[in-house]
């Protein structure tokens, strides 16, 4: 069997849902040095009072449905998810408009890994649920010409009112090169926590790329193209300056207005230190060869 998974990490190290949920508000909480008496001790939630679904995905960041953390909890339910049509064109043996069940319907069943793989992220282990970007990508048959994979998110001002205004050049692209796309940390999820991805999480179909910072994620992707050019990225596309095409957590690479260095992981105790952030986001073994001789502060 081919290389496929080597991640150590497993559903016991996976951060609470309920701190997963309110994790915004919590490193609000952390940052304004408030509240701490109501956080978890340790690595269980249980002081912290367990949420209903309805009210703990309050705080994300989804341009479509508006640009307040809590807009897209607000207003992602006016979203049509099903059917889902997915055109995958470009560079590829088999063009077409899919439906993403007609798509895991077609793989293997070993292909179709819906099972827990908890992935390191934003500081907190996640229990993402999905499939191998490569497994879809080889379902459509890559040509030998491409070198990109483009992606693009659903563009229905209807239903996502935050494309009514000009914050972003809609719809939201991005990409990865495509050995990136082709790693099997690369990750097409459709749940988490056991459960199908909330609207305003991505659903149906979203981007997980662990070595990488978190606004490479696409969201209710609706479009996957292979090029042969570097595609365009919406952070990238509206201040270049700040956000490029790689995006690798790099803690020796500061954002312009910030530091990248530290990081404190949340639900390990109350006064759990900071600590350096690691480089490619703790998956260097994996990942480094992809960028070998390549120079990180250029390629930022
Ligand atoms: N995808 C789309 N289509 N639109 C967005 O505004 N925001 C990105 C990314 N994917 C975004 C998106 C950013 S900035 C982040 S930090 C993550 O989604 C947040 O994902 P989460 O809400 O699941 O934590």
């Amino acid at each position: 069997m081919a290389y496929r998974w080597k991640n150590t990490l497993q559903p016991r190290d996976a951060t609470p849902q309920q701190i997963f949920f309110n994790r915004r508000a919590i490193l609000g909480a952390l940052a304004a040095g408030a509240a701490v008496s109501t956080l978890p001790h340790g690595a269980g939630a249980d002081t912290l009072a367990p949420n209903p679904w309805e009210d703990i995905t309050q705080y994300n960041n989804f341009y479509e449905f508006g640009t307040d953390k809590s807009d897209p909890a607000k207003y992602a339910g006016a979203l049509t998810t099903s059917p889902w049509p997915i055109v995958i064109d470009g560079l590829v043996e088999r063009p077409g408009t899919f439906d993403v069940q007609e798509i895991v319907a077609q793989m293997t069943e070993e292909e179709r890994i819906y099972r827990f793989r908890c992935v390191e992220a934003w500081s907190m282990v996640v229990p993402w649920m999905g499939f191998e970007l490569a497994d879809m990508l080889a379902w459509a048959g890559v040509l030998p010409e491409a070198r990109y994979v483009a992606f693009e998110t659903l563009l229905r001002p209807e239903e996502m009112r935050g494309q009514r205004f000009r914050t972003l050049d809609w719809p939201y692209v991005e990409g990865l090169r495509l050995d990136e796309a082709m790693h099997p940390l690369t990750l097409m999820a459709t749940g988490l926590y056991g459960k199908p991805m909330p609207k305003q999480n991505g659903a149906p179909l979203r981007l997980v790329v662990p070595w990488k910072y978190g606004f490479k994620s696409i969201k209710s992707i609706v479009r996957i193209t292979l090029t042969k050019d570097e595609p365009p990225s919406s952070w990238a596309l509206a201040n270049p300056r700040e956000y490029g095409f790689y995006s690798n957590v790099n803690p020796n690479v500061d954002h312009p207005r910030w530091s990248q260095a530290t990081e404190r992981r949340i639900g390990q105790g109350l006064f759990a230190r900071r600590t350096p952030t690691l480089m490619f986001n703790g998956y260097e073994e994996d990942v480094a060869g992809l960028y070998a001789g390549m120079d990180l502060q250029k390629h930022f």
